[in-house]
């Protein structure tokens, strides 16, 4: 059934309001952050008003109350992503994720499957964004394995054509996008995820802009781990989730150390609590996460499947009537097979900064620049571009409006 966005609309506080003396929101930007509905804010409130305490301590009735509502959070992540609840670590989000993931590589003894050396190498792709970049380029230095990468095709997709190079035995590590923010690309990852178990490799999967939009599963995916961020699925920021095969989870060393995690600790040494505490030292992020859970709940009334579909007519309705635009490029796959609804695209003679600030004026949030991923931006040879992004929360009329002020910016900037 399509989305009635109207009716969504109302459900978010934040386009209550205008923006540039008067003017309507049009929020093209939820690959950077999304919008929240009021649910998603009372569940929040409602935690710090009625039930706030520090989860997994102390034996009195709020104690009880944060804990149940904390984990029952962690049950409704779990059958969101078709995982078990043990699965499931709450971190401040897909950033901490994908670096708890890589400092517990580092902290893994010779010997352990995920002990990695100079011997092993990592490999990613061009279209990682930093957060899934960084962490194992400094893995990599801090273990002096090889990083390796994918590149990306002229029409925006993983060139999968080395991938026998590039997957070896030595790969202890395949770190996938799975959408990339900048191209929009759905990447089909199950010939690379084959390979890289064939090899004995370990797949970690960034889904920051999957998970929000596409149904995902993990299961059926077949990965060892997936990250992702609450604030760009409807929920608060300061929460992410780190999901992890039960029995690689449990077997893989603790990054950060403290209360909660243990199992036992003397003046000198500590024993680790199973997953998903080990890995979640220190009073947790509860109202977020309970927030998330919000979040969560809330897509699901409406419905992933019923989402990604509606998001699919946009994309459509916007390649569309982007290239009736003359000077017009679109960065990525303009095959709606192959791609989602984050939109990148350059208008000859206009920098993206010059154009957003335009857009920006008429009330339209979009984002430029290198959407951090430098790399990529780097190699398709656009230093920069303009970005929209879209969610459940927009129509064609927000598409319309988009066009209306790129040809006007055009006729402001002389092109
Ligand atoms: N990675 C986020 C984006 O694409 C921040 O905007």
């Amino acid at each position: 059934m399509p989305l009635d966005v109207a009716r969504i609309r109302k459900d978010f506080p934040i386009f209550t309001r205008t923006i540039r003396d008067g003017k309507k929101l049009i929020y093209l930007d939820s690959g950077a952050t999304s919008q929240k509905p009021q649910v998603v804010i009372d569940a929040e409130v409602d935690f710090y008003a009625k039930h706030n305490a520090a989860a997994h301590r102390g034996a009195h009735q709020l104690a009880e109350e944060a804990t149940d509502l904390f984990e029952a959070s962690r049950q409704t992540v779990a059958s969101f992503l078709g995982a078990k609840s043990e699965e499931i670590v709450f971190t401040k989000g897909a950033t901490e994720s994908l670096n708890l993931l890589a400092y517990s590589f580092s902290n893994a003894e010779p010997g352990s499957k995920f002990f990695i050396g100079p011997e092993n190498s990592i490999v990613v792709s061009e279209m990682e964004h930093h957060a899934n970049l960084i962490p194992w380029q400094q893995l990599a230095k801090r273990s002096g394995a090889e990083l390796k990468w994918f590149g990306v095709t002229s029409d925006g997709r993983l060139d999968e054509s080395k991938i026998d190079s590039l997957i070896t035995a030595n790969t202890k590590i395949v770190a996938l996008t799975q959408q990339s923010n900048v191209l929009g690309t759905i990447n089909n990852l199950e010939q690379i995820i084959k390979k890289a178990h064939q090899v004995g490799a370990i797949v970690i999967i960034d889904a920051c802009q999957s998970v929000p939009h596409i149904p995902v599963d993990v299961t059926e995916l077949g990965a060892d781990f997936l990250a992702f961020s609450g604030h760009k699925i409807l929920g608060p920021t300061g929460v992410g989730v780190l999901w992890g095969r039960y029995e690689l989870l449990n077997e893989l060393p603790p990054f950060l150390f403290g209360g909660s995690m243990i199992e036992n600790v003397t003046m000198t040494d500590a024993t680790w609590a199973e997953a998903p505490r080990k890995f979640e030292a220190g009073v947790p992020n509860m109202a977020q996460v309970v927030g998330l859970a919000a979040a969560i709940k809330y897509l699901q009334a409406i419905g992933i499947e019923e989402v990604h579909e509606h998001e699919k007519n946009l994309t459509a309705y916007l390649l569309k009537e982007l290239a009736q635009i003359s000077g017009v490029s679109v960065v990525g796959p303009t095959d709606l097979s192959l791609r989602g609804g984050t939109v990148s695209f350059t208008v000859d003679g206009i920098h993206p900064h010059d154009l957003g600030q335009y857009l920006d004026s008429a009330g339209i949030a979009v984002r430029t620049g290198h959407h951090c991923a430098w790399p990529l931006t780097r190699a398709l040879g656009v230093p920069a571009t303009t970005r929209a992004s879209l969610y459940l929360y927009n129509d064609n009329s927000d598409i319309d409006a988009l066009v209306v002020a790129i040809n006007e910016a055009k006729k402001y900037f002389g092109q």
